[in-house]
């Protein structure tokens, strides 16, 4: 695991988008799974900087997206279809046809959507850099406190308090969906690197615990520590809960040294 500690929100952006940048160009085909949230923009936002001044080529990159409001259709303004249109796919050549993202629109068989969708992901090959914001809660995509460790793309009932969380983005009055398709847990630590954004002291808590607590379905991104390859990339107020910060800064130094490739 690194931890990666930037002094501003800002700082964080420009650094996942120059590690997903520094991973495109190593790699001009890489299978790239995002995420959407606030956290998510000033690195989108940089990387599209990085395309339109330094050619930063995306014509070979598939994506796939962690999850989507299920009853929301692409074109409403608040699915996570429209932000990522908004926010990356208008602004850069990620090609039309490498571009998955869940349908919340979907009606019936939802099981077999989400194992299409999964399969969709095997059939790329896997993904090799994906990208994750936090909630509150400590969960990652839509995998709400009690998700399986070992689940996959399925349909997840949202928490009171994501609902609440995510309120401010909907108009007032209008009905806020009670439910996601979402990757799971399992899927997600089949990604080969795993890159976790998070800012401002709201996730603080969510950071600690995900990275000292104990692996728990409480807090569904502790699971990352399964993982062989994941940087948690925080600003100051995020870590502010971390207790071994001194350590994972010396960590830092030694991966600059002996594994550059890693950052
Ligand atoms: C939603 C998304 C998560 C994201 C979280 C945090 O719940 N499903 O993937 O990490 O929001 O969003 P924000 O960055 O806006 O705090």
């Amino acid at each position: 695991m690194l931890l990666v500690l930037k002094p501003s929100p800002e700082e964080v952006g420009r650094e996942a988008a120059r590690m997903v940048a520094s991973a495109v160009r190593r790699n001009p085909a890489l299978r790239l799974g995002l995420a959407t949230g606030s956290t998510t923009v000033g690195m989108y936002q940089e990387l599209a900087r990085l395309h339109r001044e330094e050619s930063l080529d995306f014509s070979r990159v598939p994506t796939f997206n962690l999850d989507e409001y299920l009853g929301l259709s692409a074109d409403h303004p608040q699915s996570f279809a429209y932000f990522m249109r908004q926010n990356f796919f208008s602004r850069v050549n990620v090609a039309l046809a490498n571009i998955h993202i869940p349908d919340g629109s979907i009606k019936g068989d939802y099981r077999q959507y989400c194992a299409a969708y999964e399969q969709s992901i095997r059939d790329a090959g896997g993904i090799d850099l994906q990208i994750l914001g936090i909630g509150r809660n400590g969960h990652v995509g839509f995998n709400e406190p009690t998700s399986s460790l070992g689940s996959r793309t399925r349909l997840k009932v949202l928490t009171k308090e994501t609902i609440e969380d995510n309120r401010k983005f909907f108009a007032s009055g209008e009905e806020i969906p009670q439910c996601a398709i979402t990757m799971g847990i399992g899927t997600i630590l089949q990604a080969r690197r795993i890159l976790l954004l998070a800012s401002g002291s709201s996730k603080a808590a969510a950071i600690a615990k995900a990275i000292e607590g104990p692996v728990t379905a409480s807090v569904t991104a502790s699971a990352l520590q399964l993982h062989a390859d994941v940087t948690f990339l925080v600003d100051q107020e995020a870590g502010a809960l971390l207790k071994q910060q001194e350590y994972y800064q010396r960590v830092l130094e030694m991966t600059a040294i002996l594994t550059p490739e890693r950052l």
